[in-house]
């Protein structure tokens, strides 16, 4: 009997940008609950990725929950197109705006789910003001800008310490994901500290059967 539920996100990220429809199929195949799709602008972080004509073309090829990761600036110009294009659900950096309270509107008036992320070297104590007003908080475990990265010491126990928070809060219907170096040698550590979501890009579509690593994931715990 499993003792645990929660969702893995493959991040396609680390997908053959060529063939995207694949990696759609190759969710599908594996079970994946969710599709993770990383925004970058060249200046919230350092590289440049997806826009939403890549995301409404994701859509026709997927019927899967497609979670949308921005790591822009100025992320309110961005929450109408994302929507428009299909994204189930949007989150934003806390780091990246001076009005969190209007990204979040802006994201709840569209009916999408409502998600704040954080970096690694931003406190728990920046994103609780908006706690009781998010669905998810991403934590991000590496620095934002690229997959492949090592899981960064520390992240499992500021999960645990939202876990927590959120539980003192009675706000135990907010979804944790975790971003950034989760692997199947670690995903259990990370799972047992309170994730809900976890996203893995180079984990899933850096082997070789990236089918069976998503089946892997679920099977382990
Ligand atoms: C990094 C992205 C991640 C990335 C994770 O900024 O937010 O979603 O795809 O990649 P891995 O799982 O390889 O660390
Ligand atoms: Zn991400």
């Amino acid at each position: 009997m499993a003792l645990y539920s929660y969702k893995l996100a493959p991040s396609v990220l680390s997908a053959d940008f060529g063939d995207l429809r694949g990696a759609m199929d190759i969710c599908k195949k594996g079970g994946a609950h969710w599709i993770h799709i990383d925004v970058m602008d060249n200046q919230f972080v350092p590289n440049l990725t997806i826009g939403p004509p890549v995301v409404k073309s994701l859509r026709k090829h997927t019927d899967k929950f497609l979670d949308v990761h921005m790591m822009v600036v100025n992320p309110e110009k961005l929450v109408e197109p994302f929507a428009r294009a299909g994204a189930d659900g949007i989150t934003f950096h806390i780091e990246a705006t001076d009005n969190p309270d209007e990204v979040i509107s802006l994201i709840r008036s569209t009916g999408k789910q409502v998600g704040i992320s954080l970096k690694p070297g931003t406190p728990l104590s920046a994103i609780e003001p908006y706690l009781d007003k998010v669905d998810l908080v991403l934590i991000m475990s590496v620095e934002p800008g690229f997959g492949g990265q090592g899981y960064l010491e520390g992240s499992s126990e500021k999960i645990k310490e939202l876990k927590l928070r959120l539980n003192e809060m009675c706000l135990d219907r907010v979804i944790i994901e975790v971003d950034g170096g989760v692997k199947l040698n670690n995903m259990k550590e990370i799972v047992d500290a309170g994730a809900d979501v976890l996203v893995a890009g180079s984990a899933v579509f850096g082997e070789q059967d990236p089918i069976q690593t998503i089946k892997d994931f679920y099977a382990l715990i």
